[in-house]
């Protein structure tokens, strides 16, 4: 295993830097050179810069000003830092939308928006391909040598829907070219005999609405489906001129977490790094501060596995608070350095936050920012943010590194969709993503790396593939896991798997469907429990070995029948009492696992660790980690980094196996350690051998 190349050959350092909006204070620009000389401060290196600023740069139709933006530019260069820069099409000028109102976002009740706001055009508007186009092409020609120019940050947060006439026939257009202009195959895969819902003319099919069509779940996929598509298209066309005048500089645009607007594993493919956006609710009432990290674990796995394993861009984080939180809370001291470790640790190579200066005016003024209001580096924040930038500078070993884990679970957005509108089981508690991550959380406690991919990814390189509530299989997915399985793998999958195919249709002749075979069982019927239902998985008592003893269950119990399967566990109440809960089928050289109930989190974690030791898991660190506290590795195959990361507010205590040189503070770890609440150490292994896979 090797490491990746840089962001760009121009920097060989961790980005830190932030969105930096100087056309805010274009009629006073001696402020910009303040700037200049805080960002050096602050040990920031790479800014944000333009993602608003079309009204600054072209202020009326065709009549540009680039002198501002060619001032910042050589500022940075001449400050030793890089712009990540940015096409404005997130936000329109005003003439804009009032000479071409084409350009104006409908609604799904199909009323067109005023002018205002942003993140609101339509995606299908010729005007509006033509006039980004345009921009960025200026951009483009103006900026393609110059120094400063690392990465281009397309637009901002993509997404949302137009439901416009443009839209609406470029819906019925993709729609003919997917089903080949054969009506019949739309209402087949569709299954619109149900409410007689069936098409006679394409002009008949509307996009969903309120007012409108909700109940046709093939109609609601292909549209969003539609959605993701016609999103990159509008991309594709931002990013022509760009390819072609700076085929050299890569192109990112960031994303938004497990949005679910998007499908994130199609755009990724467009794009040369993937960068995303993450905010949690640090310190909030709900969620204990490891049950919170383990969740953002997970999404910046998800974003490192997009493009399988290279690493990605923290696009933006708050230094501070946000102001769009019910309860907008202060990072604590010394969180602000541990979330931005954590990207770090899961294959960022950057860190970057909204926002460097606080907006004098409008809905973001009071939204967190490395620059007050006061103006000056004598703040809590500003000295945090810069800590934090004197220790990304000791870490440009870390640069390119990945990880390979051996574990991988599938998330799937186009399952989450169906999943989302299948009326069925508990409404209200169908939790998908919740559902992963609570799989996710088992390996996570116990510093295990784990990629998040979805089901089209190749599974061949993993030992144990997880796809929690696999209700959707489409096709050739089966064939794919019983491959791996069959090749020695182990899979494990759960209740309300293999229901629907790729158009939401029910696979007829029993559940799992597809997944029949390797499961090695047939679902019968799903339970679903009130909160105050009782039930628990029972092991045999003279079983093998792996968990034992009784686990509760909730929420949703399948009622399953062992055909080939062994059965592990059973449930203990109800009519159900009796029969298997847990069943292990073995298949080839491998096994598969079917978990019938969703069990409580301590079974993920027994179940798991047993897995993790049976399969001798690749590990970041081989010591126990106390509640709260991660491991996780980035490795170039010869030099491993552990990034050890105390997610709690207490002390906790670790008995190291081997030795470690910290490269924060060079100092050389072994045996017993402490880790501060939120302390962080970032270790690599003393080895005299070269690492082996
Ligand atoms: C998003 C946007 C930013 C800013 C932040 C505020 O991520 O991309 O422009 O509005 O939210 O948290
Ligand atoms: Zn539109």
């Amino acid at each position: 295993m090797e490491s990746y190349p840089p962001i760009s050959n121009k920097c060989q350092h961790i980005l830190h830097g932030a969105d930096y909006n100087p056309d805010q204070w274009i009629e006073t620009p001696e402020i910009w050179d303040e700037d200049m000389r805080l960002m050096k401060l602050a040990g920031c290196n790479a800014m944000s810069v333009g993602i608003f600023a079309w009204s600054a740069l072209e202020p009326e139709e065709g009549r540009y000003e680039f002198g501002w933006l060619d001032t910042i530019m050589d500022k940075l260069a001449e400050n030793q830092a890089y712009a990540i820069l940015a096409t404005p099409s997130g936000a329109r000028p005003a003439w804009l939308s009032q000479k071409y109102p084409e350009v104006l976002r409908v609604g799904p009740t199909r009323t067109r928006n005023l002018h205002g706001q942003r993140h609101n055009h339509c995606y299908t508007s010729p005007v509006y391909r033509q006039k980004t186009e345009e921009i960025n092409r200026r951009l483009a020609q103006r900026y393609k040598d110059h120094p400063a120019l690392i990465v281009w940050h397309i637009s901002n947060e993509y997404g949302g829907e137009c439901h416009c006439r443009l839209c609406r026939e470029a819906f019925r257009s993709w729609l003919k070219k997917k089903y080949d202009n054969n009506l019949d195959n739309l209402n087949r895969a569709w299954w619109t005999g149900f409410w007689s819902h069936r098409y006679t003319d394409w002009s008949q099919i509307e996009p969903p609405s309120p007012i409108g069509e909700t109940s046709v779940h093939g109609l609601n996929l292909d549209w969003k489906r539609f959605v993701t598509d016609q999103t990159i298209d509008f991309f594709k066309n931002e990013i022509k001129p760009i390819r072609e005048l700076t085929p050299d500089i890569p192109v990112t645009t960031n994303f938004m977490g497990t949005y679910t607007g998007l499908d994130y594993w199609k755009f990724a493919r467009e794009v040369d790094i993937v960068s995303w956006d993450n905010y949690p609710s640090w310190h909030s009432d709900g969620l204990s501060t490891g049950e919170l990290a383990s969740k953002i674990s997970f999404v910046h796995d998800i974003n490192r596995s997009l493009k399988g394993g290279r690493p990605f861009m923290l696009m933006e984080s708050t230094p501070s608070l946000v102001n769009w939180q019910q309860v907008n809370k202060l990072k604590r001291p010394g969180m602000h350095m541990l979330s931005s470790l954590q990207a770090v640790a899961h294959g960022s190579d950057t860190v970057q936050y909204f926002q460097w200066r606080k907006s004098r005016g409008s809905s973001e003024k009071l939204h967190g920012a490395v620059v007050d209001h006061c103006g000056h580096e004598n703040t809590r924040v500003f000295r945090e943010v810069a800590e934090l930038g004197a220790v990304l500078k000791k870490l440009d070993c870390v640069l390119g590194t990945t990880v390979k884990p051996q574990v991988a679970i599938i998330y799937d957005w186009e399952n989450r969709w169906a999943i989302d509108d299948a009326q069925a089981l508990r409404r209200d508690k169908k939790d998908y993503q919740q559902t992963c991550e609570n799989h996710y959380r088992a390996f996570w406690k116990q510093g295990v790396p784990v990629d998040v991919i979805n089901m089209d990814c190749d599974f061949s390189g993993y030992k144990l593939l997880i796809a929690p509530m696999l209700y959707m299989v489409r096709p050739g997915v089966a064939e794919r896991i019983e491959s791996f399985v069959k090749e020695g793998g182990v899979f494990v999958t759960t209740y309300f798997s293999g229901y629907v195919d790729e158009n939401d249709l029910c696979f007829l002749g029993g559940f799992p469907g597809p997944l029949r075979n390797v499961t090695g069982i047939w679902a019968e019927e799903v339970d679903s429990l009130y909160d105050s239902d009782k039930n628990a998985l029972v092991f045999s008592p003279n079983g093998s070995s792996g968990p034992a003893g009784e686990y509760a269950v909730h929420t949703f119990c399948e009622l399953i029948h062992a055909e080939t399967a062994d059965i592990l566990a059973v449930y203990k109440s109800d009519f159900y009492a009796g029969r298997p809960a847990l069943t292990k089928n073995s298949f080839g050289c491998g096994r598969a696992y079917y978990i019938a109930a969703r069990t409580e989190n301590r079974f993920l974690d027994d179940f798991y660790s047993y897995l993790i030791d049976t399969l001798d898991l690749l590990k970041a660190i081989d010591c126990e980690l106390p509640e709260g506290v991660t491991a996780q590795l980035r490795t170039d195959g010869k030099r491993r980094f552990v990034f050890l990361m105390n997610f709690s507010e207490e002390e906790k205590i670790l008995d190291l196996q081997g030795i470690y040189t910290e490269r924060i503070t060079g100092e050389e770890l072994l045996e017993r350690i402490s880790l501060s609440p939120y302390g962080v150490k970032i270790m690599e292994e003393v080895n005299d051998n070269d690492y082996q896979y």
